[in-house]
């Protein structure tokens, strides 16, 4: 029985394209049968459509404080396994984080816990590696628990900091990371090798 997998997006998609090229590849013993964004514009809804896989787009402004409700029952609609956050810019509300505990995963474009949480998205997250002054940086696939960048580490992958780095730079190397990371874990998760006790490192 392949693992139902759900999608959430806000941006151009590139980590809903790796999973959905590692599933044709026949690596994942899964399927995206849906992917929703907070974002119409959101290109990761045409990379869902052009594959026939159902892509909606949940608008905040129109569903107010229905939004997670809209968003629970489009998952239980669909008989979703597993949820992914990739590239996901909303908060995911708590009755949504209780029905998917330790079946909803995230993916972090730095080396949690540090460079995570309130305000650290997209390349915020990266000016403040290279603020700090680290020496390494890289990609946290986790579970999604109430707090944002907060849930158990499943693994991560390290990117060097260079000298003369821009934040475009730093979030173009660890993306590339990312493109790995993630349809690893979500493999790990549809061969039922991740729980949430139990780290994986990829
Ligand atoms: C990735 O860097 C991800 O880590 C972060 O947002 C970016 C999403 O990129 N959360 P994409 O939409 O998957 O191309």
């Amino acid at each position: 029985m392949k693992t139902r997998i759900a999608v959430l997006c806000s941006g151009g998609g590139s980590n809903l394209q790796a999973i959905l090229d590692a599933i044709d590849a026949g690596e994942i013993p899964g399927q995206v049968v849906l992917v929703l964004s907070n974002r119409k514009s959101a290109y990761a809804l045409e990379r869902a459509r052009v594959k026939g896989i159902e892509a909606r787009f949940l608008s905040r402004k129109e569903l107010g404080e229905r939004y997670d409700d809209v968003l629970l029952e489009a998952l239980q609609a669909a008989n979703v396994d597993l949820v992914v956050l990739a590239g996901y810019l909303s908060i995911v509300g708590p009755q949504v984080v209780a029905a998917y505990r330790g079946r909803m995963l995230n993916i972090h474009p730095a080396l949690l816990p540090a460079f995570g949480g309130k305000g650290m998205y997209g390349h915020h997250v990266h000016e403040a590696v290279l603020a700090s002054g680290v020496q390494k940086s890289g990609a946290t696939v986790h579970f999604v628990d109430e707090e944002a960048d907060h849930g158990p580490i499943i693994a991560q992958r390290q990117v060097p900091v260079l000298p003369g780095d821009t934040p475009d730079a730093l979030a173009a190397r660890v993306l590339v990371e990312e493109h790995q990371l993630l349809p690893a874990c979500v493999k790990a998760f549809c061969e039922g090798r991740l729980d949430e006790k139990k780290r994986v490192d990829r």
